[in-house]
């Protein structure tokens, strides 16, 4: 491995991949390529822009000859995809995009791989497996996803699979757990009540705000596909996550706490249609290939929240624009 197409490496976690790969493959070219959607942002690799090994290229995932112009002009070996629309709440708004981006740009990134024999991995999630009332989810368990973008997301892990038996391409999944960090699109959870919180603007809280996430940070999910990259065994798939679940009313309490805001700034909102109440990671088959959470759900949360405080930079600019047009449709009438 030696030249890597990140799709989607202007996004969060594909962006905090980037630079963690930069870091620790010191003979590793990047690559990243992105269509530059609402949420890819080129701020989010402005520190390692001008590193000699790494390049961008902006494209769709599936435009098919940009693709293999890439993959050719750049002597690609390996593509790990994280290009996908992303929000839960948008895909209820309107899923056409996820359906293009997430179904069909999987679809393109294979037959990629297939022509030029390039090593695969993909960034999938734990929404596939739907709400697991108990218990934890295996990756054995049956896909039965209940949002359009679990759906989408559910639709591409299927594709892969059919890849590796049909075509025998070299691919691995990933099924990672809520992340939050640095760079994180503020329409997120964390990020959102973040924000809203230091500028004294109501947190809105989904139903009765008793659904649980696991929420990892997002170097110890990178650190998990990078170990899966390497070590995890070809057609299958790794749950990435820390295994405990918060409930979102404790963990917008404890955002408010470590800002120093009242706790009357959570506002109780209509619930998302078709709300997942729970995800549960069973992670042991990572562990089996050595790997740990570096962090508690708590040393996380207090490194995203003190992140925002100090890059105001970043994020005030983005709550602006297109972002005031989705906040009012998705919250306004919202009571
Ligand atoms: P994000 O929304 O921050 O970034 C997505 C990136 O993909 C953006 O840079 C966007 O411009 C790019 N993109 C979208 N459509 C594209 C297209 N057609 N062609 C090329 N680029 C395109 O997302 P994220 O939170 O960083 O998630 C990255 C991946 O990880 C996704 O596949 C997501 O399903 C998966 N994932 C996310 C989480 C999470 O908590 N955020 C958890 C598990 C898995
Ligand atoms: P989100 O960050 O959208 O991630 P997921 O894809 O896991 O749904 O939401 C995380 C949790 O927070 C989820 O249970 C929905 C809830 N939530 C709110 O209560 N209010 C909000 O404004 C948002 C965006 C999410």
């Amino acid at each position: 491995m030696q030249n890597i197409l990140v799709t989607g490496g202007a996004g969060f976690i594909g962006s905090n991949l980037a630079r963690f790969l930069l870091t620790q493959h010191p003979d590793y070219t990047i690559v990243v390529y992105d269509k530059l959607t609402y949420a890819g942002n080129l701020d989010n690799l402005r520190d390692i822009a001008k590193n000699p090994r790494y390049a961008f290229v902006h494209g769709d995932i599936c435009d098919a000859a940009a693709v293999e112009r890439a993959v050719r002009e750049h002597a690609i070996d390996t593509i790990i995809n994280l290009a996908a629309e992303t929000h839960v709440d948008r895909s209820i708004m309107d899923a056409d995009a996820f359906i293009r981006t997430d179904v069909y740009g999987t679809y393109v990134l294979l037959e990629a791989a297939k022509k030029f024999g390039l090593r695969y991995h993909q960034v999938g999630t734990d929404e596939v497996y739907g709400w697991v009332e108990e218990g934890s989810s295996k990756e054995t368990d049956a896909l039965l996803p209940r949002s359009p973008y679990a759906a989408s997301k559910a639709s591409a892990d299927l594709l892969i699979h059919s890849y590796v038996v049909t075509h025998q391409v070299q691919a691995t999944i990933t099924r990672g757990a809520n992340n939050i960090g640095p760079y994180q699109y503020p329409e997120k959870v964390v990020p959102l009540f973040v924000t809203n919180a230091i500028d004294n603007l109501p947190l809105p809280l989904y139903g009765d705000g008793r659904q649980q996430r696991d929420y990892q940070f997002v170097l110890d999910h990178c650190e998990g596909i990078d170990l899966v990259l390497h070590k995890g065994k070809v057609g299958e798939a790794y749950n990435v996550g820390t295994g405990r679940e918060i409930y979102n009313i404790d963990m917008a309490r404890m955002v408010l706490q470590m800002l120093g805001k009242p706790e009357s700034l959570i506002q109780y909102v209509a619930d998302r249609p078709g709300h997942d109440r729970r995800y549960s990671l069973d992670v042991n088959k990572l562990r089996v290939l050595g790997w740990e959470p570096g962090h508690t759900f708590e040393q996380a949360l207090e490194q995203t929240v003190q992140w925002y405080v100090d890059n105001e930079w970043w994020w005030r600019k983005l709550k602006s624009g297109e972002y005031v047009e989705y906040y009012r449709k998705q919250y306004a009438e919202r009571k």
